[in-house]
């Protein structure tokens, strides 16, 4: 995957459209991308959010969290007056007309199952508070089974007398590319209408629909599986190359040239076959994790065991990154200075959640190596995280000086530097491609020591 910076096309509303109200309960990577673009289809719009912080940021214009094209979308609408920002989930409920429940699903501690509280409060506060018929719809990844506890308590808590509906409408954002996954989305899925909420909704998306988006209407519980099984998907493909990496390194064969060449065949696909350091941040991990979990539960013995192979192998790539710096600094870190490059679970984003290049980082850290890491864009996120490690500005500080260095995120500007000069910067010039992104052969004719997963030494 490259970070090319796609700024994505908008919408040239100028008059808030249809009278439809809308709120957006939580105000995270998800939320705060969804109200700016309900704002950016003409919409009034209200983010609702519990945290200050958050919802202070966003009010002020400020973005919480790096996301190409979105600072200057928010900026545009709180200027439009089409948008604004609140604490005060009651007074969003009471106003609109359409309440969509955009809150954090994360992995309970204790187990793989996903933590529904904040859906829960989220559903609680906003039935509880209506003024008026509304619609409510799930955009949060839930297990499923959960939209059709919510209609309950909708039920319990909703004021008598109204007509509420409560439907699941997934959402398929990437990180970084959130803006244009948000306003042009590939598909539209509707669970759980009625005739009545399905045209309020078609109402919602008239935008994306006229462009050609496809809509899904289904019933709940296969709205809420489309998307954990996207992401699982996804993430066996992940695992599936990097599997095959493993049988490419041991019989001397190039996995970037196999996953080229699989990519030819349309029913492949080239995209998510790029072998690595595998999969990470809030999404992926945890979404399979929840699936494999309420798979167990439904009895779907072989779904949880494909799962938790697709898992076993993404983390063993952590693994095998270790295992290939310890080799190149000869059989132990310790005391080795060891840079590192990337972050981020993937370029474009400051998301260092589930990260596998902190993980990695941190690792090498515990085994008693001086490590130093740089990220264009997630160096303050990954110093909360790991306050241990050392920070570089740049990627010269960052190489400076050191034994080994590994590039564990594909950031353009690792891919794009000049090997010949950080060559001269360290101790001695190896480096681990650990995305496999980078061009070997320039590495190498610069004076690198370069290995990398899934390629022939
Ligand atoms: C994912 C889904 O793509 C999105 O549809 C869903 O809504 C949320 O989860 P996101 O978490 O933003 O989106 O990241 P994605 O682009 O899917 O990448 C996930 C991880 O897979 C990253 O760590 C990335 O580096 C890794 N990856 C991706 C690979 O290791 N190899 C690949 O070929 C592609």
């Amino acid at each position: 995957m490259t970070d090319d910076l796609e700024l994505p096309s908008t919408w040239p509303t100028t008059e808030p459209s249809g009278g439809i109200r809308i709120a957006v309960f939580g105000t995270g990577y998800l939320g705060a991308t969804h109200a700016v673009a309900m704002a950016e289809l003409g919409f009034e719009v209200v983010g609702a959010d519990t945290d200050p912080h958050k919802v202070d940021a966003l009010a002020a214009g400020k973005v919480p969290f790096f996301e190409p094209g979105l600072d200057e979308l928010l900026e545009k609408h709180l200027l439009t007056d089409r948008l604004r920002f609140t604490t005060d989930l009651a007074e969003a409920a009471g106003w609109a007309d359409v309440h969509f429940v955009c809150v954090g699903t994360p992995q309970q501690k204790t187990s793989h199952a996903a933590d529904l509280r904040f859906v829960e409060a989220a559903t609680r506060a906003i039935a509880s508070n209506l003024t008026k018929d509304a619609l409510i719809v799930g955009k949060s990844t839930v297990p499923v089974g959960t939209a059709e506890q919510l209609r309950h308590l909708v039920a319990e808590v909703a004021p008598a007398g109204l007509h509420v509906e409560l439907v699941w409408n997934p959402e398929f954002l990437r990180e970084g590319k959130a803006v244009g996954d948000t306003l042009h989305p590939d598909r539209i899925v509707l669970g759980g209408t009625t005739a009545h909420s399905e045209a309020l909704l078609r109402e919602v998306y008239a935008g994306p629909i006229a462009e050609g988006t496809p809509v899904v209407t289904c019933d709940l519980p296969t709205a809420e599986l489309v998307k954990v099984s996207a992401n699982a998907f996804l993430a066996t493909k992940i695992s599936f190359i990097n599997a095959i990496s493993a049988v490419c390194e041991a019989a001397g064969a190039d996995v970037t040239v196999l996953a080229d060449a699989l990519g030819h065949d349309v029913r492949i696909g080239r995209q998510f076959l790029d072998a690595g350091l595998g999969f990470g941040g809030g999404c992926l991990p945890k979404d399979i994790r929840a699936l494999m979990h309420r798979s167990t539960e439904l009895g779907a013995h072989r779904a949880a065991s494909l799962l938790q192979q697709v898992d076993e192998i993404n983390m063993g790539q952590r693994e095998r990154v270790l295992d290939l710096a310890i080799t190149a600094c000869g059989g132990s870190v310790l005391n080795r200075r060891i840079g590192v490059l990337g972050a981020a679970f993937k370029p474009l984003t400051d998301d260092v959640r589930d990260s596998p290049a902190l993980n990695v980082a941190a690792a090498l850290h515990l085994r008693g190596a001086q490590v130093t890491v740089f990220d264009p864009e997630a160096g303050d996120t990954a110093r909360r995280s790991f306050p241990t490690l050392s920070y570089a500005t740049s990627i010269e500080e960052c190489v400076e000086g050191t034994d080994l260095v590994l590039v564990l995120t594909e950031w353009d500007q690792f891919l794009m530097a000049d090997a010949g000069r950080l060559a001269r910067l360290t101790s001695a010039p190896r480096v681990i491609d650990a995305r496999g992104k980078l061009d070997a052969r320039a590495w190498r004719d610069a004076g690198w020591e370069f290995s990398g997963l899934g390629r022939a030494a």
